[in-house]
């Protein structure tokens, strides 16, 4: 009898939660939304997706090949901009222009979406600078264009959009990637509470592995091959020719398994931006709801043990 009243329950919390999440705001049209790294990927495709909806879409695009292609596939509405979120005099420039072509009506959503991955190698194969560029990239370009736009995102009260990753909650073997993307949680999660923002609404996605640039086996190859040719003697013999081979083959296999349906994020970044109610956190993917983020809270002794990929040992020490 017990159960049954659980599940009527259960039934009834998951028919309000659907009810409240399609909820979607009315006026999308007056809205204006800027997405960074939209010469591929997830940004691509969400500027198409909001231009389609009718949104006010401010593409920035880090070439100006992808800006051309974009624009070309795109209605009139769209607008595109290059923008390199490394380069601060680039971001201040930007702002200026966002602020010029949204004037009073203010900036409605933000989605820091730009990111790379590569290096992606053992830690010990990289250097300061390579992690300094991830960095960079993922985490400094998402603070510094926040920062610069936040005034315009107060007007409207809007929405902040922090692409993260279900590898920003665990940590796996993968360079300055992961370090990233923790911090970029960080940033959301502190900025959501913080008083400047009060008002503006900040979601996480925490997407698992889709086919995007970011996944791509070749360029992570190319560069794992750069890298060991690079490595000093010492290192290489420490590691041998056997670990090299068994890593990338693991590192094909782990990208291998990559979901090529990019509109499963689109659609919880789109919901982020559009619906009365968004959600903190967004999850698409099976392995991030079924793997990644129960593993998350998992004791760290079994996450350990999950995530410690079989690779030959070291030939010395
Ligand atoms: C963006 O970064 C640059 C360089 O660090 C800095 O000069 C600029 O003030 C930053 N913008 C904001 C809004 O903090
Ligand atoms: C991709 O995902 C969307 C949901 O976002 C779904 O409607 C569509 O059918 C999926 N496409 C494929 C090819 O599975």
């Amino acid at each position: 009898m017990m159960w049954l009243w659980l599940l009527v329950l259960l039934g009834l919390y998951f028919l309000y939660r659907w009810y409240r999440d399609r909820q979607i705001l009315q006026n999308l049209p007056d809205k204006y939304v800027l997405i960074t790294g939209c010469d591929s990927g997830f940004g691509n495709l969400l500027a198409r997706q909001l231009d389609r909806k009718g949104m006010r879409v401010l593409a920035a695009c880090l070439t100006q090949r992808g800006a051309e292609q974009l624009k070309e596939a795109t209605s009139q509405r769209l607008q595109t901009l290059i923008l390199d979120v490394t380069d601060s005099q680039n971001v201040a420039a930007a702002a200026d222009w966002v602020k010029q072509q949204v004037g009073d009506r203010g900036l409605w959503g933000l989605v820091n979406n730009a990111g790379i991955a590569i290096p992606m190698a053992p830690y010990e194969w990289l250097t300061k600078a390579d992690y300094q560029k991830i960095m960079d990239v993922n985490l400094m370009g998402p603070v510094n264009v926040t920062l610069s736009l936040l005034p315009l995102l107060r007007r409207t009260k809007g929405r902040i959009v922090n692409v993260a990753s279900s590898l920003g909650r665990l940590s796996c073997m993968a360079g300055a990637y992961c370090m990233s993307k923790y911090g970029v949680e960080a940033f959301s999660d502190g900025l959501r509470r913080d008083p400047g923002s009060l008002g503006v609404k900040v979601s996480i996605l925490e997407p698992g592995q889709f086919r995007t640039c970011i996944t791509a086996f070749q360029p992570i190859e190319e560069n794992l091959h750069v890298l060991w040719s690079h490595l000093p003697a010492e290192i290489k013999d420490t590691y041998g020719q056997n670990f090299f081979d068994a890593y990338c083959k693991y590192m094909q296999d782990m990208m291998s398994g990559a979901n090529p349906n990019l509109s499963l994020v689109t659609d919880c970044m789109e919901h982020a931006l559009t619906a009365v109610h968004p959600r903190t956190r967004y999850s698409p993917g099976w392995d991030a709801k079924l793997f990644y983020i129960p593993v998350s809270y998992l004791p760290t002794v079994l996450a350990d043990y999950l995530l410690t990929p079989t690779l030959p040992k070291l030939t010395r020490v």
